[in-house]
């Protein structure tokens, strides 16, 4: 029972640092150093989007609070970008516009779990996911999943099914996937959507890179399946087609049944996502496309860079490398903190892998859009002999 001074087991089930405290070891020694550990762009989003363009002149009441379901000026894009990405016109009674995918996906799972209930977690994952399924009193249950597709014999309907048990609610699906940068095959969402279906679970699509796609046609869009729309709740952002993280504006979308106690529950979280970054939002919808181009291609080049420099698989889609270092840690190491240090003395900072999954200790990712192409070719250039190395 929490009492002063003691806080809830929920709050002690997360940690403020999910990224590593690397920084003060990596600019002790070196002049400039390279932050490929955090999930963002160096691009500056499109001018129509930028802060200093949103005027009180054009806007009456600029900072006053929006409408909780979010601008009608915001919606009425948003369901323009998705007529045009899919043909399909969504219902604006079923959007809500929120501060981002972290903020819909936090009151999703309050509105959705109660203490106990689990939420199958296929890893690696986006490191907040877990923490806010946990912050709900709910269980992520994590399952190696976007990894294995070439394992021989690798079934996702079985492992899924495995992890399944009476107080599982939800399955939680990410593709482009962060961190793997795998997109998933259809024949794969479907695997997952059987499971759904059988064991009557909410389907929770985080679409966050839906617009980051590498040589290939757009992915799915799992919310849109026949067998996934009546389960689906969708997640979408301008953090990352739109570099516009700090604007904090996404929106998610469901089924009818569901969306009133989402809004409901919206209103006592943030009420509303910043009324001068939505109007920021309607210009990056309405002026973003060829900005939306030039980016994937942009990133395509530094996934690409990044991933032959380093001797892995190139990524399908999203902003980030996922590696397996276990042949370059120290014998005996059980997991990679002394490699990572080794990566912060040469300047480098990159996630430990470990926060995208229990099962990823000796794992590292490695964000290619967080800095612009010189400094990640010198990024690269310091760690292409650490990574090289074998050391067993
Ligand atoms: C998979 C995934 N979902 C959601 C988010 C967060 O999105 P937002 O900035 O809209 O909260 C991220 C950010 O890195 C992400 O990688």
């Amino acid at each position: 029972m929490p009492r002063f001074p003691d806080v809830s087991k929920h709050a002690h089930s997360v940690s403020a640092r999910v990224y590593s405290g690397l920084e003060q070891r990596a600019l002790a020694k070196n002049e400039q150093i390279y932050r490929l550990h955090v999930g963002d762009t160096y691009r500056d989003p499109v001018a129509a989007a930028r802060a200093e363009h949103q005027l009180s002149a054009e806007h009456p009441g600029l900072h006053k609070y929006a409408p909780v379901h979010g601008e009608p000026s915001l919606i009425d894009a948003f369901i323009a970008n998705v007529q045009r990405r899919h043909g399909e016109t969504l219902n604006p009674d079923l959007v809500q516009v929120m501060s981002g995918a972290t903020a819909g996906l936090s009151i999703v799972c309050q509105v959705l779990l109660e203490p106990g209930d689990e939420v199958l977690l296929p890893s690696p994952f986006w490191p907040l996911s877990r923490g806010i399924i946990a912050t709900k009193g709910a269980v992520p249950v994590q399952v190696p999943f976007y990894t294995r597709f070439d394992e021989p014999g690798f079934d996702a309907e079985a492992v899924l099914e495995s992890a399944v048990t009476e107080r599982t609610a939800a399955l939680y699906i990410n593709t482009p996937n962060n961190p793997s940068g795998r997109v998933l095959p259809d024949a794969t969402i479907g695997a997952m959507m059987r499971v759904a279906k059988r064991h009557d679970l909410w389907v929770l699509c985080d679409e966050a890179y839906e617009e980051i796609y590498f040589d290939r046609e757009p992915p799915d869009a799992v919310w849109r399946r026949a067998d996934t729309r009546d389960r689906a709740i969708a997640f979408h952002t301008l953090s990352k087609t739109y570099g516009f993280a700090g604007a904090r504006v996404g929106f998610t979308h469901g089924p009818e049944d569901v969306m009133d106690a989402i809004r409901g529950m919206q209103t006592f979280h943030t009420y509303c996502a910043p009324r001068p970054m939505q109007f920021g939002a309607v210009g990056a919808l309405h002026y973003g496309d060829a900005w939306v181009e030039d980016s994937r291609s942009l990133y395509r080049d530094a996934g690409y860079e990044a991933a032959d420099a380093l001797g892995v698989g190139r990524p399908e889609g999203g902003t980030f490398l996922f590696i397996d270092v276990s042949e370059q840690l120290d014998p005996g190491a059980s997991d990679c903190s002394a490699f990572l240090e080794r990566c912060a003395d040469a300047g480098v900072l990159l996630t430990p892998g470990q926060s995208c999954g229990a099962d990823y200790a000796k794992w590292v990712r490695l964000c290619f859009t967080s800095v612009p192409p010189d400094q990640l070719a010198a990024a690269l250039g310091k760690l292409t002999p650490l990574f090289r190395t074998s050391i067993a």
